[in-house]
């Protein structure tokens, strides 16, 4: 089976993982890469209503049902989008991905931890990122980055809101993960302008994509 590269980003409200992600997308397309950018949750019409559902300001499901949500919208994205593109040999890159449910329900909503990395599993089938690139910022910058974007864009997120100490955790969920898993997940200081931090981006990655 010939097989693509599959690329995370993760981190924070905004770190930069948008913008990263279109440094990166660009860069790959001008090398003559076929890439599919995609998003959690998201990337199917039906997991696109659940990410409706979960971004609803009317519910607030807690964090076990918010994980059954996801999962099922995983799942979709997974079978239908990611592993076929995959296996046409692209580069996907997915904004978000398993690793977001074991920080923001796991680590830091209190679902057992091998509650999501069971069902984390059954809706990947085990498939793991090749990359994971993790944003790191501290959190008033991360925070402020983001509602300068949401005044400007004039929206806002349900997550925007919580309390600086939710954010703290997020960070602390990652920096954890990173020290599990050092040789996928990789901590990108999203510090400096949006070039800056892509050259940090750049050389975690895969050597064949950098
Ligand atoms: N290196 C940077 N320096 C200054 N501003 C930045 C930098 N990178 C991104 N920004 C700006 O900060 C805001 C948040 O960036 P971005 O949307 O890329 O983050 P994100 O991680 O995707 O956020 P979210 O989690 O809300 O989707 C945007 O307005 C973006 O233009
Ligand atoms: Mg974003």
């Amino acid at each position: 089976m010939t097989r693509g590269w599959f690329i995370t980003f993760e981190g924070g409200e905004g770190t930069g993982k948008s913008t990263q992600i279109e440094l990166l997308r660009a860069r790959l397309a001008r090398g003559g890469r076929t890439v599919l950018v995609t998003r959690e949750p998201g990337g199917t019409p039906l997991a696109e209503k659940i990410r409706e559902l979960l971004l609803d300001p009317d519910y607030d499901p807690d964090p076990l049902t918010e994980l059954f949500l996801l999962e099922a919208s995983r799942r979709e994205h997974v079978e239908n989008v990611i592993r076929p593109a995959l296996e046409r040999g692209q580069v996907v890159i997915c904004d978000r991905f398993a690793d977001s449910s074991l920080v923001y329900q796991g680590r830091v909503g209190g679902v057992n931890e091998a509650t999501v990395a069971t069902l984390n599993e059954a809706a990947t089938l085990g498939l793991v990122p090749d990359r994971t690139i993790v944003l790191d910022l501290l959190t008033e910058e991360g925070l402020a980055r983001a509602r300068r974007r949401n005044r400007d864009q004039g929206g806002a997120s349900r997550i925007d809101d919580r309390p600086p100490a939710f954010h703290r955790r997020v960070r602390e969920a990652y920096l954890e993960l990173a020290r599990r898993e050092p040789e996928r997940v990789r901590i990108i200081d999203g510090r400096g302008t949006p070039d800056e931090v892509f050259e940090r981006v750049r050389a975690a990655l895969p050597e064949e994509l950098r």
